[in-house]
């Protein structure tokens, strides 16, 4: 319930607003931040993967946005991941780009964020990028399903999240197995209703057993996206943790040592970095799912 109120409260466009314009907020929380988040600028997201990345970690790297109601911004917003995409090129690194595509277009219309998507894929093959969609509130997934569809026929290097907390999902992945684009498996962040979700649960974790299955038995490309260690534990027991493209993908800043262990032992993993100025909400996700982070938060920001 603290977690749900929480995700709610943050939404509230006047805090978003009061808290991210604040000019003398950020550095007071920056370390606080920084656990979770890069910085504010490409220049600290490009470097935390590069450092993340010789380390031997695979790399996952999001300008963070959503929601964009401006063609403008919107194309901004698409810019910027055509340059991180060309950064990440010559620094000769081969990592994936994530986007939510309310953050390039589509709150205007499907077809801007489809023609600023096709851009960024362009440049993201030319420089052997993928790039892969998150997956928003399930007033969305139709719309964002309908994008992936269309782009992917065409952009191989395209893939996209599942919410494995939804009940179409299932339905969803096995239209998804046809499609060449990797999935990315993840419980899902956001607050749904009782009648079309299934909340955190042992039964949620069979389902997500069940859906890597299915992904390693159609051979499929998939990212297994949880810092559930129980749920980690229980698929490698399985062997689902070793398959040919099949990766591990944690969130910077959480469970590192979790992650490291599995890298240590041969299992591919990934690190999912993020910068930008829109911080304030991914932020209040990261503590609404596991509220002993406000602890470390308020160590980390004294500690400064
Ligand atoms: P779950 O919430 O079940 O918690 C299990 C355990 O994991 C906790 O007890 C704790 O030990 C640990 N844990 C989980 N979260 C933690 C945190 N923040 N800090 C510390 N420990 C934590 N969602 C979505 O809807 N759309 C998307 O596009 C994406 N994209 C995405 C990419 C990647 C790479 C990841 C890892 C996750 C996402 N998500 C997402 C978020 C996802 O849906 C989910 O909300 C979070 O991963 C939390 O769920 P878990 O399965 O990790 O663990």
């Amino acid at each position: 319930r603290f977690s749900n109120a929480l995700k709610s409260i943050a939404r509230n466009q006047e805090i978003k607003r009061s808290v991210q314009n604040s000019k003398e907020l950020y550095p007071l929380l920056k370390n606080g931040i920084n656990r979770f988040v890069a910085g504010q600028t490409r220049k600290e997201g490009i470097e935390r993967v590069s450092h993340l990345y010789s380390k031997g970690y695979q790399v996952s790297l999001e300008f963070i946005g959503e929601n964009t109601i401006s063609e403008s911004e919107c194309r901004l917003a698409k810019s910027e991941f055509i340059e991180i995409i060309k950064e990440l090129g010559a620094n000769q690194i081969r990592g994936t780009v994530c986007l939510d595509l309310s953050h390039i277009g589509m709150m205007i219309s499907s077809s801007l964020a489809y023609s600023h998507l096709e851009e960024v894929a362009i440049a993201a093959q030319e420089n052997d990028i993928n790039l892969i969609l998150g997956m928003e509130e399930s007033d969305k997934t139709n719309k964002i399903l309908s994008i992936y569809k269309d782009i992917s026929k065409i952009h191989t290097n395209v893939g996209i999240t599942l919410q494995v907390h939804l009940h179409r999902s299932l339905s969803d992945l096995k239209e998804l197995l046809r499609l060449p684009g990797k999935i990315r498996l993840v419980k899902g962040a956001y607050q749904e209703p009782a009648e079309i979700s299934i909340p955190r649960s042992e039964e949620l974790n069979e389902r997500y057993i069940e859906f890597t299955s299915m992904c390693i038995e159609n051979e499929h490309p998939i990212s297994i996206a949880t810092h559930d260690e129980h749920l980690l534990m229980d698929l490698k027991a399985r062997g689902l943790l070793t398959s040919l493209n099949t990766e591990v993908e944690m969130l910077d800043g959480v469970c590192p040592s979790l992650l490291k262990t599995l890298k240590e032992e041969g299992i591919q993993t990934k690190v999912y970095v993020t910068y930008g100025t829109e911080w304030y909400l991914y932020l209040v996700h990261r503590i609404a799912e596991y509220p002993q982070n406000i602890y470390t938060f308020i160590t980390d920001i004294i500690e400064q």
